[in-house]
């Protein structure tokens, strides 16, 4: 394929430099990038749509469930609405399907035209993406430390611990936080712990501009320690304001709720999911996930 042409057509859908030298990056760390990672139709030598497809395990409550999860589904303006978006994501679902692949997940906006275009394959809504905001007070510092070096395996450890018991997309490489850098659309630029004494209760996945910080994750394998983790960055008195990027349903929110934040009632975000084999209602793929149980695990560094 030519790296030119996609660099530019994600360029002119996105805003996204996809470059060749970050498809290899990212296919050189992404163990989840099947041989199917980018599909492309192209006419008269030009590539004018593209669907990408990762793979990776989740847990359910019959087990470990692999799962195609879509990224980047664009098509040039010029070429809109000759259904090469819909045609390669079936292309897209027959490879999955061909891989014993059941479920096929995609996040997106309901202002998107390609909403309709999801709906018109299958897709359903399975949860909202949301967004919470919090304005920071002044805090003393607690018990509770925060520092902005910590070491992956910690990190690995906390997630572990916090997910044993959890369902959805629990199941990550140990190189996770390497692998959402690579992908760079969706950037985080402070990674820090939670220190009570010497160990380690939690950690923050985030990104920073100026007095605002935008949480893409906060996790505590002790649910009650998000409160003492929220004030503890308080304390440190660089933000005036904290925004939540959630998946609505996943376990813990609530305790963010009682932190402070107030969770927006609305929003255009949504996670879709489609049963390539038709077997399951929307209820029934929640209830396997642990919507009902309170069980179900996702947050934004899980999206692609
Ligand atoms: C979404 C997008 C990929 C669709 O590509 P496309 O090749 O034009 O899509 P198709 O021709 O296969 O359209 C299939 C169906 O999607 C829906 N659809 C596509 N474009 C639409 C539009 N402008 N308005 C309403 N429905 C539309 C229609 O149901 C269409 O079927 P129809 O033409 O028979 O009515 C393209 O609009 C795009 O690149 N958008 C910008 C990037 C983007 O938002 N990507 C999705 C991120 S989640």
């Amino acid at each position: 394929m030519d790296g030119q042409q996609v660099l530019e057509l994600n360029i002119k859908c996105f805003g996204w430099f996809l470059s060749p030298d970050q498809v290899k990056f990212i296919r050189g760390v992404d163990s989840r990038a099947p041989d199917y990672f980018a599909l492309y139709a192209v006419e008269d030598e030009t590539v004018q749509s593209q669907v990408g497809v990762v793979t990776l395990d989740t847990q359910s409550a019959s087990g470990v469930e692999k799962v195609g999860y879509i990224w980047g589904v664009a098509t040039r303006p010029s070429f809109a609405r000759k259904g090469y978006a819909k045609k390669l994501m079936e292309k897209a679902h027959e490879r999955l399907s061909a891989e014993g692949i059941r479920y096929s997940f995609l996040g997106t906006g309901k202002s998107l035209v390609a909403y309709h275009l999801y709906q018109k394959l299958g897709y359903k809504d399975l949860t909202l993406l949301k967004r919470g905001l919090k304005r920071c007070k002044a805090q003393e510092q607690g018990d509770i430390s925060f520092n902005s070096k910590i070491n992956n395996e910690i990190i690995v450890d906390l997630f572990s611990e916090y997910s044993k018991n959890l369902f959805g997309f629990i199941k990550r490489p140990k190189n996770f936080l390497e692998v959402r850098k690579a992908w760079s659309w969706m950037p985080y630029d402070l990674v820090g712990g939670f220190f009570e004494g010497e160990t380690p209760i939690g950690y923050v996945v985030a990104s920073t501009e100026g007095k605002v910080i935008k949480i893409r994750e906060l996790c505590c394998p002790k649910i009650e320690d998000i409160n003492k983790c929220i004030t503890a960055l308080e304390s440190e008195s660089r933000f005036e304001y904290m925004v939540l990027e959630c998946v609505i349903g996943s376990y813990g929110i609530s305790a963010f709720m009682e932190s402070g934040f107030n969770l927006f009632d609305e929003s255009w975000g949504v996670l879709m999911v489609k049963d390539l084999t038709q077997g399951n209602t929307i209820e029934e793929i929640r209830n396997s996930y642990g919507f009902e149980e309170m069980k179900f695990h996702m947050t934004s560094i899980d999206e692609y």
